[in-house]
């Protein structure tokens, strides 16, 4: 097993009297190495097969460790959210950076991302697309990870954690209810994301939420789903690190904002909150309080609001999503590209 391998599961922590962190290195490993090893298994990747791919995160950082451990050629297409510490680490790795720096109309970038893919797929008729937001391997590789919670703690009555493509959380909540059909599942959104039926608005939060809905997203797996701002989740992370001495990014402390509120209203109920990425790639900016005082919203701070439809607010709000599909609580946005 290389070090890469060994490091796909999380330390369990706890972080209050019912409450757990699933603290991870490099969460995206667990889905990049399930992928990547299936495929080369299938053939689907040979001897001089490039991998593709569009992300603007940890996943592309994950994918160029294992491209690198096998001894492919990656290419990934990228946008500004793609931070010069993270560029730096994968070219170190040998992937190629491809870098989409004009938005769409509408300010975001996943859709031109997509188009860039479909001219590189043309580009190397050999290659491999892991497709992370539509391959059914990806929500299907956190089995081990929750086995891993299930040997640890016995029972876990609620998972929370971030959502992006789903994966994480719907493949987790999926293996840990084998042994517990009841657990409760509760997704962390940002003002702004079409995940749960938000309107498509310029976010500040990066790494959970989306502006296309992601195929593999199963929205029946969700109790409850949170739509978590910016200043929350930065003050939370910074409050992680001092009070439990985990240094992660913002999309754990956005997860474990909602995390403390819902495990203080629901006492005995033993949860866990997954807690993806490190906190290197944000010490220009959550870590930094000249970066957050220079602007209000990197430091608006307040107490959710349930609400009983998707609200399109930009503070903290909740509601109890009760497992349904999408089409039955809001209209879904349109096709993806
Ligand atoms: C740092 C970080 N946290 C959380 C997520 C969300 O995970 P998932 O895509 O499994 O929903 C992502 C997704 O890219 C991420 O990069």
């Amino acid at each position: 097993m290389d070090a890469a391998t060994a490091d796909l599961l999380p330390h369990v922590v706890r972080l209050g009297p019912d409450l757990w962190g699933a603290s991870f290195k490099l969460m995206k490993m667990v889905p990049a190495h399930h992928i990547v090893n299936t495929a080369l298994e299938t053939g689907e990747i040979g001897p001089d097969t490039v991998v593709v791919e569009s992300t603007s995160g940890t996943y592309g950082l994950a994918l160029a460790v294992k491209a690198a451990l096998i001894g492919r050629r990656l290419v990934l297409v990228t946008d500004p959210a793609m931070d010069d510490r993270l560029c730096r680490r994968v070219a170190d790795l040998g992937a190629t950076v491809e870098m989409c720096r004009t938005p769409s109309a509408l300010g975001e970038y996943q859709t031109v991302r997509l188009a860039r893919l479909a001219k590189v797929r043309e580009r190397f008729p050999d290659h491999f697309w892991p497709r992370q937001y539509d391959n059914p391997l990806n929500p299907a590789s956190y089995s081990i990870v929750a086995e891993h919670l299930h040997r640890r703690l016995g029972a876990v009555d609620a998972l929370i954690g971030p959502v992006g493509s789903g994966g994480s959380m719907c493949g987790t909540a999926a293996g840990l209810r084998l042994h517990h059909p009841g657990l409760r599942a509760v997704g962390v959104d940002t003002p702004g994301s079409v995940l749960f039926g938000q309107p498509d608005q310029v976010r500040e939060l990066r790494g959970l939420g989306n502006s296309v809905l992601p195929g593999i997203l199963d929205h029946t797996s969700f109790d409850e789903v949170h739509w978590c701002p910016a200043g929350e989740a930065y003050r939370q992370t910074r409050r992680l690190h001092r009070a439990n001495g985990l240094f992660h990014g913002p999309t754990s402390g956005a997860a474990v904002a909602v995390a403390r509120w819902w495990s203080a209203r629901n006492p005995g109920v033993r949860a866990v909150v997954m807690l993806p990425d490190q906190g290197d790639r944000y010490l220009d900016t959550v870590y930094d309080d000249s970066w957050l005082d220079a602007d209000p919203v990197r430091r608006a701070d307040g107490e959710p609001r349930e609400v009983n439809r998707p609200a399109g607010e930009s503070s903290w709000t909740w509601m109890r999503w009760n497992r349904r599909r999408l089409s039955d609580v809001a209209a879904p946005p349109g096709p993806r590209p």
